[in-house]
């Protein structure tokens, strides 16, 4: 994906030192919350290497049933780590671009962190596809969903959209996958990633807070209109089914449309705790 480099709406000069001259450590109070993550992320980091690669099964072992089912089960799997692969494949573009765009000192310190964090994972999704024979069908919408991010023209609608709207309901979509993934290979990197992308989340809390505190109505309101620009395909995203998993069927819909409500709601919730007039949100179901 061709990345063009957007626009910021910053008055600021384009890289802001902290007194200290830059070392991290600088009393900067705006930024002291920014910080924090960037050294909250260096205590988490974790290498690809430190997985029980070859101890515990990749995913989860079907021993019952036809070669067919078992052929089936494994190609759900496939799937599943197919779609997490996409998403932190994208995400190391996203970072990349948050790394190069954010003036402020803190926060490219932080970026620096998350960058390697979205590249890790892409590594470990690369090498869990690898023992299971390759990758499956990809998510149209979720490319859709980043090209939105990768071509909004500011910061401050980046941040929103990445880590303030999409890693948080990223998270509990983990922890189902761990839940059904007991013992393998597959619940070991769910659980690194909730505990990487929580701190994903809350540095893109703590940095659109600042962003926003200095940001005019016209950049608040534009990001509303990018939050619904992106609505629709984000409910595309959540209601897709890959042919391997089209058998699952119908029964899963009804429970996907109110996991979907309520992430939505929360998404909304999140906006407004940031001080965004939410009145404007068009939500799809509502
Ligand atoms: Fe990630
Ligand atoms: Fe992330």
């Amino acid at each position: 994906m061709a990345i063009e480099p957007a626009q910021t709406t910053h008055d600021e000069p384009e890289h802001t030192l902290p007194d200290d001259g830059g070392n991290g450590d600088g009393e900067r109070t705006e930024y002291a919350g920014v910080l924090r993550f960037y050294h909250l992320a260096k205590h988490h980091e974790w290498q690809v290497r430190d997985m029980p690669w070859g101890d515990i099964p990749p995913i989860p072992e079907t021993t019952k049933g036809s070669p067919q089912r078992k052929a089936r089960r494994k190609d759900v799997w496939r799937s599943v780590i197919t779609q997490q692969y996409q998403a932190d494949a994208l995400a190391v573009e996203m970072a990349g671009q948050l790394l190069s765009l954010a003036p402020h000192h803190e926060a490219k310190l932080y970026y620096s962190t998350m960058v390697q964090d979205e590249s890790r994972h892409t590594e470990a999704w690369l090498k869990l596809i690898g023992e299971v024979g390759g990758t499956a069908e990809r998510d149209p919408y979720l490319d859709k969903m980043a090209k939105y991010v990768l071509e909004a023209d500011t910061l401050e609608e980046k941040v929103f959209l990445m880590q303030v709207f999409y890693e948080r309901l990223i998270i509990p979509r983990f922890r189902l996958i761990a839940r059904s993934s007991r013992g393998t290979i597959l619940e070991d990197l769910c659980n690194r990633l909730t505990i990487d992308d929580g701190i994903h989340h809350g540095a893109g809390m703590a940095y659109e807070r600042v962003l926003l505190q200095s940001a005019s109505k016209k950049v608040k309101s534009k990001l509303i209109q990018a939050a619904n620009l992106m609505l629709p395909t984000f409910v595309d995203h959540a209601l897709w089914r890959p042919k391997e998993r089209a058998w699952i069927g119908s029964a899963m819909r009804s429970r996907d449309i109110a996991r979907l409500r309520a992430e939505l709601d929360d998404g909304v919730r999140l906006a407004s705790s940031l001080g965004l007039d939410v009145s404007e949100v068009e939500l799809p179901f509502h």
